[in-house]
């Protein structure tokens, strides 16, 4: 049902909706059909004839209804909405108009989605939920590609394939499907200690959320804002659902598994026809340039948040999700996120793990989605206009006119102008260093931030973590790879370690002689100065 609010991607979607209802059945090139239960054959009992077209035609496309699904964040669900921000509280950071224009109405395809598990896994398995925003801008998509917890496992993305090959089902007998619970995630989490912050929140209840609707979002990397200047700001984004934060508890969501695994998908779906539409509020962190270096740890370590007690959130918009796509493999599977697609006014930092992203979306998208020409795909095409000299590819749907294209050119192919105001202009930082395989010094704390968040845990918060921890290692075979995680999450909290040990069967570990590894946490001391918001 489409509501008042119709936006103009729907008026764009519009003109490839189609209707089924009195209409004749035809093939793909139109011929109207007489019979689409009997196949074509000599006699009643003879061979199926090649030359019965409807058959071949109905079986082939059949036999290539399959694309492959998407190599983490399999499973999603989507839906159609706006954005609208508050006031133009951020027109002095900020060239993105979408963001600045109050009361324009920005619309949105926003798909959540679990991480590890396959198209047709359960809703309610422990993971990381995505949260990922196309808005369609008068000046080009952007993609807010986020997550509901607001740091990473890794801070290379050199090193995500280890990551998601660890934590997906093992190769030799693709087992366990869609849990943590085994020897290849919990060993590459011990090797690895940087993921021992992000952890600690997949062990605690926000890894089990109880609606989409009631879900934090978070971008995770530090971006930047770039003002009509050409002035930086460091930035941090954040969704706040206005429902509140809620989750289920542990057995609720093996229940759920069995009895509705589509539980996320039909609450998001039928809240929607309800007439209850989601909505989040956008807020942002904003650090001066000059600031860079004020904190202690970096702002380019993706497994770090900025705590909010430093620099406060503050609220800028609105989302609202208001109507579900017409059809889900046209729209929820084949729209392409890709952290690359920004807008004027919006650019990346060189956070290690932000930088993969942008090579990895758009490579894995060319070959699910088919080759070059996916920006085309209704649900990815941008409201902005498309005018450049790509060329040909499979499953091209626009017909370029003219001979030339190349730029520049006078031969009568029409030459796009290059530039002006509204062009994309990357923020202009100095960069200079040698060619090295190393990471920053910055980089090296694991463990400040998962005390800090442990520290911050209500004590029933405490005993689900670590009942999480118990269940999940629990079944853990290899006894190195238990105590080994053990000994890790001893740098986090002695006592946290002590009661998973216990629940476990490995020996309680000795309390560290220098906790977190003898490196300095001043994000968890008083001391520590505020830093400037801005
Ligand atoms: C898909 C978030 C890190 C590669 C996704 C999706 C989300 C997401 C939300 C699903 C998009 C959709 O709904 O279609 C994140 C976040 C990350 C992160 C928040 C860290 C902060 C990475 C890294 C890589 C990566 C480091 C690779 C270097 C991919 C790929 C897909 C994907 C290949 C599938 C995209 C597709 O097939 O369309 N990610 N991701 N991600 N992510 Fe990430």
């Amino acid at each position: 049902m489409l509501g008042d609010h119709r936006t103009d991607k729907d008026r764009q979607l519009d003109d490839v909706r189609v209707d089924y209802q009195d209409t004749a059945l035809t093939t793909d090139h139109g011929i109207r059909i007489d019979d689409t239960d009997n196949s074509l054959r000599p006699g009643e009992r003879g061979p199926t004839l090649m030359e019965d077209f409807h058959f071949r035609e109905k079986l082939t496309h059949f036999d290539h209804e399959r694309i492959p699904e998407r190599v983490v964040h399999a499973r999603g669900s989507a839906a159609h909405g706006y954005f609208e921000p508050y006031d133009a509280a951020l027109a002095p950071f900020t060239r993105a108009q979408f963001l600045t224009t109050p009361g324009l109405r920005t619309p949105v395809f926003v798909r959540f989605s679990t991480v590890v598990g396959s198209r047709g896994s359960a809703d309610t398995v422990r993971d990381v939920r995505g949260f990922a925003v196309k808005f369609y801008t008068a000046q080009g998509n952007f993609d807010l590609v986020g997550n509901n917890i607001p740091v990473f496992f890794i801070q290379d993305g050199i090193k995500f394939p280890d990551i998601v090959h660890a934590a997906k089902p093992e190769p030799h007998n693709e087992i366990p499907q869609a849990s943590t619970a085994h020897d290849t995630l919990w060993d590459f989490v011990r090797l690895q200690p940087e993921s021992t912050h992000m952890m600690m929140w997949v062990m605690s209840d926000r890894a089990l959320p109880r609606s989409y609707r009631m879900m934090q979002g978070f971008g995770v990397h530090t971006f930047r804002l770039v003002n009509a200047e050409g002035r930086g700001t460091f930035v941090k984004f954040h969704w706040k659902p206005k429902l509140g934060i809620h989750s289920l508890v542990w057995d609720e969501t093996q229940k759920i598994a069995g009895k509705d695994p589509d539980f996320n998908r039909r609450d998001l779906w039928e809240a929607i026809v309800t007439g209850n539409f989601p909505e989040w509020e956008l807020g942002v962190q904003l650090v001066a340039e000059e600031d860079e270096h004020s904190f202690d740890f970096d702002l380019l370590d993706a497994t770090k948040i900025i705590p909010e007690e430093l620099v406060p959130v503050q609220p800028v918009g609105r989302l609202v999700l208001d109507r579900n796509p017409d059809n889900f493999f046209a729209e929820t599977e084949q729209v392409a996120f890709h952290l690359g697609n920004v807008v004027p006014g919006i650019d990346f930092t060189n956070d290690p793990l932000l930088q993969s992203r942008l090579f990895s979306y758009l490579d894995t998208q060319l070959i699910r989605l088919g080759g070059p020409n996916f920006p085309q795909i209704p649900i990815n095409r941008p409201l902005a206009e498309v005018r450049n000299h790509h060329r040909d590819g499979y499953h091209q749907m626009i017909i370029p006119r003219g001979r030339a294209s190349y730029h520049p050119n006078s031969t009568g192919g029409g030459c796009p102008a290059v530039g002006g105001p509204d062009a994309y202009t990357h923020f202009q930082e100095r960069v200079d260093g040698h060619k090295i395989r190393k990471r920053s010094a910055s980089f090296a704390d694991h463990y400040s931030q998962a005390t800090l968040f442990w520290n911050s845990m209500s004590s029933w918060e405490r005993a689900h973590i670590v009942a999480a921890f118990r269940f999940e290692l629990g079944r853990v075979v290899d006894p190195d790879i238990r105590e080994g995680v053990v000994r890790n999450l001893s740098n986090v909290d002695h006592e946290l370690a002590s009661l998973v040990a216990a629940g476990i069967g490995v020996a309680p570990p000795a309390e560290p002689a220098v906790p977190n590894h003898g490196l300095s946490s001043p994000a968890l001391s008083q001391a520590h100065a505020p830093v400037r918001s801005v």
